[in-house]
């Protein structure tokens, strides 16, 4: 019997071929198999909530208007990060995003945590004319957005759209989508529904105007409950789970 050695394996091609073939099978088949076992790549964290319909149509502005453009929503897990914007970003933290926002460009700030850094007047001053508070800012200002009624006729084809995409909005969630916008922006209306649905929304007259839901009070509500979901003082950074 032909000494079965490297020699031998170099010298046919077909057999190195096949072996070869074998050999990239079992490690691409150890890197993809596991994949496909586990249930999510994503833990989940106590405290992560779909967005609520106003803050959702804010989203949609945030979007339309580009700002992922100047601004990243993103945390990276490097102490010079951490230490201007907060706990680096979990991946939990963008699982409802459909798209994600991380961006990849920060002519501005990184936003992930900036929900209640400033109060509702400073983003009202800020978006109409960045300049009014920040001199040297290069922002441009969207005065129109204070000015523009929300339309949020179709709020609830946004909803059942993303629970396709595997947000958990109930049909109870897409049913009150319209009540929980109107709520949201208006604190003298009944919030309780809102209130259970989506922990921790920010209600309030958010644009300074109470008779008018504009498209300022949708961007504000999404801007001021950035990062604020996850309770980082009540977790120890190695336990997010629930
Ligand atoms: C041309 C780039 C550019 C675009 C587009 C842009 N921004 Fe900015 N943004 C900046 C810069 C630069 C700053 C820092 C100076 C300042 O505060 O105005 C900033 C600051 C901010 C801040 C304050 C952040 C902080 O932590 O101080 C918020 C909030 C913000 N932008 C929201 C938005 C929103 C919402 C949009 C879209 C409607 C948007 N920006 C579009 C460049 C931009």
């Amino acid at each position: 019997m032909a000494k079965f050695n490297h020699g031998t394996i170099e010298k046919n091609s077909i057999l190195l071929l096949v072996l070869t073939v074998i050999a990239v099978s079992i490690g691409g088949l150890i890197e993809i198999v596991p994949t496909f076992l586990i249930k999510s790549t994503i833990e989940d964290v106590k405290g992560i909530r779909p967005y609520s319909p106003l803050e959702l149509a804010g989203r949609d502005i945030y979007i339309r208007e580009g700002c992922y453009l100047c601004h990243s929503q993103m945390i990276r897990s490097l102490r010079a990060e951490v230490e201007r914007y907060g706990h680096y970003s979990l991946a939990a933290e963008s699982k409802y995003d459909h798209p994600f926002q991380w961006g990849s460009k920060r002519t501005g700030p990184d936003l992930s945590r900036v929900g209640g850094k400033y109060s509702d007047e400073w983003h009202r001053l800020h978006m109409a004319n960045p300049r009014d508070l920040v001199p040297e800012s290069v922002m441009p200002g969207y005065p129109f957005l204070a000015k523009t009624a929300l339309d949020y006729r179709h709020v609830e084809d946004g909803l059942r759209a993303l629970s396709l995409a595997g947000v958990p909005y109930t049909a109870d969630d897409v049913k009150n989508a319209k009540a929980d916008i109107e709520a949201q922006a208006n604190p003298d209306a009944d919030t309780s529904g809102v209130e259970a649905r989506y922990p921790k929304a920010v209600i309030r007259d958010f644009d300074g105007d109470p008779k008018k839901i504009s498209e300022l009070d949708a961007l504000v509500a999404y801007l001021q409950m950035l990062g604020t979901l996850v309770d980082f003082n009540a977790h120890d950074s190695a336990d997010f789970n629930q």
